[in-house]
């Protein structure tokens, strides 16, 4: 079996029940279900047997341990973490508890386990940690895409505490040979995305008659990837991935926040025209721009692509139309976040100690 973390979250959630839907290789679902964990996004395996809950820390390095005594993985992948950029500057301090002193502890659990294993099973043990391209800071219009041996110059809290776990999981490679796999993602979108980033809360906003914030002046570049895709990538990295060795992920989709914006309103226009017949770029707002806002992130995923054979299997053209079809097919799962409400449905069906 595997252990996940933050199998809660976003992408964690998509990578369990897409792994589920693979294989029958059960799953420890290690989350302390913040407020971007959401047990709603795993309804579907209510029952399961292959998938076990279990709410807690990765920084509470007893259960963790408890947990890989019990459970014996194969593997640990590390998708906990405080993940949105705006909130790491108004309180960066969750980050660095999570994203550094959480994976601190969580790597001594794992080396304390490893080192426990069998020879032929402590070869085969994978650490694989999830991270970001902002990792890397900002690019200029022109310059290359990053690459996996681009220097680290993270720009905002998150992305510095994203870098210094990726250092620790590197060193613990280095020091100890725990045999890690690191993986640096461009921006995800899909389903299950919490209405605090982008696409889901221009999707949410136009629906609800609301503005649509823009930031500045909308031209900062990101890279978009399915997370589906994402998933696939995490998978075939672990499956074939070389210890010690960082894989970009992107989809080869870079575009400005004005055009993600603008392609967002155009597939609600066609999905959900607007009673009055407007386009929702009329909600289109200019707001006051992020405070050290990175212009460009651009990842070249040549590297994974050569050596593992992985190409995202979305365009941002089909992704883009799954994902607003599937807002506007579960509009219950965003008003129970937008609500608040699901954390309500966190203490219904979930018990302490399950
Ligand atoms: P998310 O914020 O949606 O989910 C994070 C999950 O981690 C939540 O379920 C939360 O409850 C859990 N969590 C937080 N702190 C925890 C702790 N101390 N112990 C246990 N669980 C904890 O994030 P996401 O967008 O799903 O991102 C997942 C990972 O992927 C993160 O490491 C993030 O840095 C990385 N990443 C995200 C993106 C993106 O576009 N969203 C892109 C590249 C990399
Ligand atoms: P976000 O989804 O927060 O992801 P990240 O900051 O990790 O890239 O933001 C994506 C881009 O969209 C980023 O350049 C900031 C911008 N943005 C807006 O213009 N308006 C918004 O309301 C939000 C949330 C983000």
């Amino acid at each position: 079996m595997i252990l996940v973390t933050g199998g809660a979250g976003f992408i964690g959630s998509n990578f369990v029940i897409d792994w589920l839907a693979q294989s029958d290789e059960p799953i420890i679902n290690l989350d302390k279900l913040t407020y971007a964990g959401n047990l709603q996004n795993l309804a579907s395996l209510e029952g399961d047997s292959r998938h076990v809950f279990v709410r807690g820390d990765i920084g509470d390095a007893g259960l963790v341990a408890r947990l890989l005594a019990e459970h014996r993985p194969r593997a640990v992948l590390n998708f906990a973490a405080e993940s949105h950029v705006d909130r790491s500057i108004h309180g960066p301090e969750d980050f660095i508890q999570t994203n550094i002193v959480g994976t601190f502890h969580l790597l001594e659990a794992v080396r304390a386990y490893w080192n426990t294993l069998e020879a032929e099973a402590r070869t085969a043990f994978r650490f694989l940690h999830v991270s970001t391209d902002e990792v890397y800071g900002s690019l200029e219009k022109d310059a290359p895409a990053f690459t996996e041996t681009h220097r680290y110059e993270p720009n905002s809290p998150y992305s510095a505490s994203k870098a210094a776990s990726d250092h620790l999981v590197r060193a613990y490679h280095h020091t100890y040979g725990l045999p890690v796999l690191t993986t640096n993602c461009s921006n995800n979108y899909g389903p299950y995305h919490f209405p605090e980033k982008l696409i889901p809360l221009v999707i949410h906003n136009a629906l609800a008659g609301k503005p649509l914030p823009v930031y500045g002046d909308g031209q900062q570049i990101r890279d978009w990837l399915y997370v589906k895709d994402h998933c696939s990538a995490i998978r075939r990295v672990l499956e074939a991935g070389r210890p010690g060795e960082t894989y970009n992920i992107g989809g080869w989709n870079e575009k400005p926040n004005i055009e993600i914006v603008h392609t967002v309103c155009a597939r609600l226009d066609e999905l959900q025209p607007k009673a009055d017949g407007s386009s929702y770029a009329t909600q289109i707002a200019f707001v006051k721009d992020r405070p050290g806002h990175d212009r460009r992130y651009a990842i070249d995923a040549s590297k994974i692509e050569r050596e593992l054979g992985w190409r995202p299997a979305e365009t941002f053209d089909t992704g883009i139309r799954k994902t607003v079809r599937w807002y506007l097919a579960n509009q219950d799962w965003v008003g129970a976040v937008t609500s608040g409400s699901y954390r309500a449905w966190v203490g219904k069906h979930y018990e302490a100690g399950q």
